[in-house]
């Protein structure tokens, strides 16, 4: 692979571990303003910092993210349907490489609908992408969508739809988690990006992440599980914790509290004994509940928080979040800083994965419609 390919995934796809958190905003190029998305700067500005990279259409990379602190872009080049139309399938590409050249984009990223009525027109424009990305050392992370049909979300879609992708020459491949995830991951070549889907109560999130990554996958390609939270800020610290420092769901969903709650954090470490990353330097630890109060930061592992040198001057709104002090907020969510959810039993028996060299998943809820809280428009799109 050549340098500017291997060295533009190795800014999404951290090289210690091979994994990522992808921040999703691109949501509007289909649903126009979604809920919690309507003024993206507002989104995106106090969490970007915590991603390592983000999906955004040139729109709103040129309006509303500041150049100044450059973030790795996923740029989306495809598009050409709304959610009001008639077939979310019928996308092309909408946006040139010159143009992600120009905006300095990291990657490109596409929609595919396997199995739709527009299925070989997605499929011939992601040979094309390729095609083109490749001259310019672009990597492509194809997106296998599922437009309004959220029910074709099972492994032996997902299984085909990911594998087309990856044979395509996609370099990366984002999807949904489902049962047998897996088999979604070991049939497909390439790393598999999890997308979040419509709002989840937080610990399901959290859960779906952690499932994910146990399964296999490189990273998540999150948005409304994000920033249509009252905590976007603990959230995607959380999701960070579990993709970068191995926290498992009871960890991770304890540290959401916390900084929910503008608690300090308790120090704790995660755990995976089933990963088939092979590269992390931090191997199998053990699932240590630590108090640690007395640690310096800089001498901790990455705890959901960006390490020094990874972009830590992007604060659009002052500073990050300190121990003690309490989360950022938007304006408008300062008033309900208070989680809305009871805090959870920590002895609960997914909590001990040291103890089962097989762990199986945390309970995670079939991304379905009805679990979610979105708006209106979005209880019908993937
Ligand atoms: C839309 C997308 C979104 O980026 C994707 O669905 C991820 O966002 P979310 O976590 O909100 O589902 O690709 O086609």
């Amino acid at each position: 692979m050549d340098y500017g390919l291997k060295s533009r995934i190795a800014s999404i796809l951290k090289p210690n571990n091979g994994r990522g958190v992808m921040l999703a905003v691109d949501h509007g190029y289909f649903l126009g303003p979604t809920e919690k998305l309507e003024v993206p700067k507002r989104t995106i500005a106090p969490i970007v910092r915590y991603c390592d990279s983000l999906m955004v259409t040139r729109g709103v990379v040129r309006s509303s993210v500041d150049p100044n602190f450059p973030v790795p872009i996923v740029l989306r080049v495809s598009g050409g349907s709304s959610i009001i139309g008639e077939d979310l399938s019928n996308e092309e590409i909408t946006t040139s490489i010159k143009d992600a050249i120009r905006i300095n984009a990291t990657a490109v990223t596409m929609s595919i609908f396997v199995g739709a009525k527009y299925e070989h027109k997605s499929l011939v424009s992601l040979g094309h992408l390729v095609n083109e990305a490749e001259e310019y050392g672009l990597p492509v992370l194809a997106v296998t969508a599922v437009g309004k049909e959220l029910a074709k979300r099972d492994a032996r879609y997902l299984s085909l739809s990911c594998r087309i992708a990856a044979e395509f020459g996609a370099h990366m491949v984002k999807t949904y988690y489902c049962d047998d995830f897996q088999k979604v991951v070991n049939s497909c070549p390439v790393p598999i990006i999890v997308a979040g889907g419509p709002k989840l109560p937080e610990r399901d999130a959290l859960a779906l992440t952690y499932n994910s990554i146990k399964a296999g996958a490189a990273g998540v390609d999150m948005g409304r599980n994000i920033w249509q939270s009252q905590y976007p800020v603990a959230m995607i610290r959380a999701v960070r914790a579990i993709v970068h420092s191995n926290y498992n769901l009871d960890q991770a969903y304890k540290l959401f509290q916390q900084l929910a709650k503008g608690q300090p954090e308790q120090q704790s470490r995660g755990n995976f004994n089933q990963n088939r990353n092979q590269n992390r330097p931090q191997g199998n630890r053990p699932n240590q509940q630590r108090p640690n109060q007395s640690k310096p930061n800089s001498q901790r592992p990455n705890q959901g928080k960006p390490q020094q040198g990874q972009r830590p001057q992007n604060r659009p709104q002052g500073k990050p979040q300190q121990k003690g002090q309490r989360p950022q907020q938007r304006p408008q969510q300062k008033q309900q800083n208070r989680p809305n959810q009871k805090p959870q039993n920590q002895n609960k028996p997914q909590n001990k994965p040291q103890q089962k060299p097989q762990p199986k998943p945390a309970q995670t809820p079939k991304p379905s419609p009805q679990a979610a809280t979105p708006a209106p428009a979005e209880q019908k799109t993937q």
